[in-house]
């Protein structure tokens, strides 16, 4: 076949399935679109999972009937003036492509009303094509009906999944998008049945309860607002005990605009690494503003990936402003227990370690004790490594917690990493090693930090220095390679303690300001109470 160019109808579907790929693409820009437009109030009803109905109504601006038909043009926009405002992109929309790929790939009605027109319009579009407009009597606003959404493309249409898995992606983008607009109404229907129903309150906290329900609203803790000419960050966090086990409770919102974003993901993971057990991830609504001319929204088709020109500021502010509430909202948690008991903290938390006796170990991994409350099990590995983590955090940037090798020792490292770590020999030295660049791929160590002196130091600086190399955004260097170290010099699973080593750790523990964290944090101990082991065998029937 010799080449021709190919049919404009043609071209305009193959464009059109780059926007428009499943149901859930058509919700969104249409949502979006109706944002833009200054509505207070959306409505989205579907049916089917969106292949036989999308319809979403709002009360913005509406589009005057002049400009109807040419709004379902590509590339025809009303938000972008010239050139040089495609740099600083203040609305969600920008490329005038989200209507014309629609109505390539589905039916559509309009029925709009400007603030300024007399009367509405009613515009109908199928294969792409526009009819004549008819006036109609409406209110200010837009209402735009989709049906049998790519009913001539058998292809796409196959891979649609179920109706109840699309209903389900809808939602799911739907509450994301509610999330970074809390002053505005939305009120989802899937076949008819209310789905999700904002208020248009204004207060995230609203939103965050009709999202994930009232149980996790009640554990959000508000972020303490970092406001900074480069970034501002917003939003709200669970407080490590309201946990999911997926990522879908992390919100990134940068600019209004719901993204996924790597980077800031792992900001986030690392903040809560301490916080949450494996596998259980936390609710969290991070809301980023940075000046329009700092975020580069033109790098994915579908507007779901950003691009940020000071990465590591904002990564560094999100990270900080994370932990610091976390920090916070557990400090609060832990005095809340001592004034409902009418005891300090601190005094409970020593009866709690006196009153500690060590039975023995489990598996070569678990350390079983008992207590004033019941029976703990402690994992080892998790134990020591909070102990030592805390140790490190503590006697940081103090010269005297490092011991001075009689000779100076050398560890080699990979060339890639070599650089990196001269560029952080100020950090390393802070943690108590004193090591300078020896050759393109290795270390003179002069100091180990005491706390370690016993566990390998040489070894565990190797395989510390190369995991945090490894790491392709580890902002904070400094308190990445503290958490590394901590987990890489402390006792396996698998490692046979003796009864001191266990008691000693378990002091240790109880010094350490997180002890008394296991039902929020990662569980570094479980408790089976008095009360637990008497209903287990039947004690407590009478
Ligand atoms: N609900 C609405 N209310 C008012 N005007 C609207 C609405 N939906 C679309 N428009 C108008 O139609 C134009 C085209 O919409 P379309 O979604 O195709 O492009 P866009 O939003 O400008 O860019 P993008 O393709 O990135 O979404 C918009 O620029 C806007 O002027
Ligand atoms: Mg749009």
């Amino acid at each position: 076949v010799p080449i021709r160019k190919l049919a404009p109808t043609v071209a305009a579907r193959i464009a059109a399935g780059e926007v428009i790929d499943r149901p859930s693409a058509v919700v969104k820009e249409l949502v979006e679109n109706a944002i833009d437009a200054g509505a207070c109030r959306i409505t989205i009803d579907t049916v089917d999972g969106g292949a036989s109905l999308i319809e979403v109504a709002d009360d913005g601006h509406g589009i005057p009937g002049a400009e109807l038909a040419l709004a379902f043009e590509r590339h025809a926009t009303s938000k972008l003036a010239d050139e040089a405002d495609l740099d600083r992109i203040g609305t969600l929309g920008f490329r005038g492509e989200a209507l014309p790929s629609i109505a390539a790939v589905a039916d559509v009605d309009i029925r709009t009303r400007h603030a300024d027109d007399a009367h509405g319009w009613l515009l109908q579009l199928r294969g792409g094509t526009p009819s004549a407009a008819v006036p109609i009597a409406r209110a200010r606003g837009t209402t735009i009906t989709v049906r049998e959404l790519f009913a001539d493309m058998p292809a796409r249409r196959k891979f649609l999944r179920g109706r109840s898995s699309e209903g389900g992606q809808i939602a799911t983008i739907l509450s994301n998008v509610c999330l970074a607009y809390p002053g505005i109404s939305f009120a989802l229907t899937l076949d008819g049945r209310p789905s999700l129903q904002t208020e248009g309150s204004g207060e995230l906290i609203d939103v965050v309860r009709s999202v994930h329900g009232a149980e996790i609203a009640a554990e959000m803790v508000p972020i303490e607002p970092v406001v900074t000419p480069a970034v501002e960050v917003r939003g709200c966090i669970s407080n490590g005990r309201a946990t999911l086990p997926t990522r879908a409770g992390i919100t990134i919102l940068v600019n209004g605009r719901w993204v996924s974003h790597r980077a800031l993901g792992f900001a986030i993971d690392e903040a809560y690494r301490t916080a949450v057990t494996v596998g259980r991830f936390p609710v969290v609504v991070l809301d980023i503003k940075v000046p329009p001319a700092d975020v580069d929204v033109n790098v994915h088709p579908r507007k779901s990936e950003v691009r940020l020109l000071r990465e590591r500021t904002v990564f560094a502010c999100v990270q900080s402003a994370v932990q610091e509430t976390l920090r916070q909202a557990h400090a609060e948690a832990t005095h809340g227990v001592g004034v409902g008991l009418g005891e300090g903290e601190d005094h409970e938390h020593a009866m709690w370690v006196e009153g500690l006796r060590v039975l023995g170990q489990v598996g070569a991994t678990y350390i079983i004790a008992e207590g004033r409350q019941g029976l703990y099990l402690v994992d080892q590995h998790a134990a020591h490594e909070r102990v030592l983590l805390e140790q490190l955090r503590e006697t940081w940037g103090r010269r005297t917690e490092r011991q001075v090798l009689l000779e100076p020792a050398v560890v080699n490292v990979a060339p890639r990493h070599a650089a990196v770590v001269h560029e952080h020999v100020g950090a390393l030295a802070e943690a108590g090693f004193d090591v300078e660049p020896f050759g393109r791929d290795a270390l003179l160590v002069r100091s180990v930090p005491a706390s370690l002196a016993h566990r390998n130091p040489l070894a565990t600086l190797a395989s510390a220095v190369t995991a945090v190399c490894e790491e392709t955004t580890a902002a904070d260097w400094r308190e990445r390679f503290a958490i590394v170290l901590s987990c890489h010099s402390a006792v396996r699973a698998g490692d046979r303690l003796s009864t001191e080593e266990m008691e000693a750790l378990l002091v240790q523990l109880g010094e350490t300001e997180l002890c008394g964290a296991c039902s929020h944090g990662r569980p570094t101990a479980v408790l089976v109470s008095h009360k637990q082991l008497e209903r287990e065998f039947g004690r407590d029937y009478r």
